[in-house]
């Protein structure tokens, strides 16, 4: 089964920058139509290192460690980045890239449980060897929090009583049956959308831990980057572009006031300068329709005191 890969030569470009050599990071590994593409462009002497939390995917980039040396994959979580980096004796790099969200594999098999219009286990656990699946976490939490997550995640107006539906429900053992009980509790579907679409992605996102993870990776991924190093995430909904959008301004920005309200010459406190934001072509959105809603946005460090 296999990913086609959203913004390939767009994101990869950006990233080198017109650069051939370095060391480069990637996220987001999936079945690794990013890192190959970055591979193919770069020299020797440079090195990939690439996250993925799920096995299927790591089977697949275990097969590319085989093949080329230049390449290394890692199972964590981008949100590690430093630390797993630095464990290998890596301090800084010259490129650091995510593609954010579910891969199609991950999507398609229904025993994944991450799709309403499959039925298989409610699991939707991206690294399906650890933590709980989402059927135990909807035993667990309870209705008022859960309300919250469908209103926060899924930006869904009736997560109250979808809460309360799913709560009534007792263990809910499939995907079918959870959209089924979503189908029934809510009141107005939307055209073009599944009922269950917008509480499937809140309960993904949580029981992943995806918005945790982006807030925790942009900081630490700014922090390894040379000068002139640069920063490229796809991001496939507003919650999380809305993160990414403001961590680039915050950093791009300078800061206007020392806190004590005196006026002073404002400190050089900016890290980032913009380089572009960009969308899937007309062309790809009609090969691959899940690029319709990808946003790419580059920075680029500046400000790197330690060389
Ligand atoms: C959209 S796919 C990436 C596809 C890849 N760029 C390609 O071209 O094949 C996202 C992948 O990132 C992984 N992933 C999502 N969040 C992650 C995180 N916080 N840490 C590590 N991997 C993550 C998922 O398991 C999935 O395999």
């Amino acid at each position: 089964m296999s990913h086609i890969s959203v913004l390939l030569h767009e994101t990869v470009d950006a990233l080198l920058g017109g650069r051939n050599t370095g060391i480069y990071v990637d996220g987001t590994f999936g079945r690794g139509g990013h890192t190959r593409l970055l591979l193919s462009k770069l020299d020797e002497h440079s090195r990939v290192y690439a996250f993925d939390k799920d096995p299927q995917a790591l089977a697949v980039a275990a097969q590319l460690e085989q093949e080329d040396p230049r390449f290394t994959i890692i199972h964590a979580s981008f949100a590690d980045i430093k630390t797993a980096l630095n464990q290998r004796g890596v301090e800084t790099v010259d490129g650091v890239m995510a593609d954010l969200g579910v891969s199609s594999p991950q999507l398609d098999q229904a025993e994944r449980g991450f799709s309403f219009m499959k039925d298989g286990p409610l699991d939707m656990r991206m690294d399906n060897s650890q933590g709980l699946t989402a059927a135990q976490w909807l035993v667990e939490v309870d209705e008022e929090h859960l309300a919250n997550i469908i209103f926060q995640y899924g930006e869904e107006r009736y997560s109250r009583r979808i809460a309360k539906a799913i709560k009534a429900a007792g263990y809910i053992e499939s995907t079918s049956q959870l959209a089924e009980i979503v189908k029934v509790a809510h009141p107005k579907w939307e055209k073009n959308k599944h009922a269950a679409t917008r509480t499937f992605q809140a309960i993904r996102i949580e029981i992943n831990k995806e918005l945790e993870d982006v807030h925790a990776f942009l900081p630490e991924a700014l922090d390894m980057l040379h000068n002139g190093g640069r920063l490229a995430v796809i991001s496939f909904h507003s919650l999380e572009d809305r993160i990414i959008k403001q961590f680039i301004q915050k950093e791009s920005t300078l800061a206007e006031d020392d806190g004590w309200g005196l006026p002073q010459k404002p400190k050089e406190t900016r890290r980032l300068k913009k380089i572009d934001r960009v969308r899937a072509s007309e062309e790809e959105v009609k090969q691959n329709p899940r690029s319709r809603s990808a946003w790419l946005r580059v920075a680029e460090r500046i400000n790197f005191k330690g060389e």
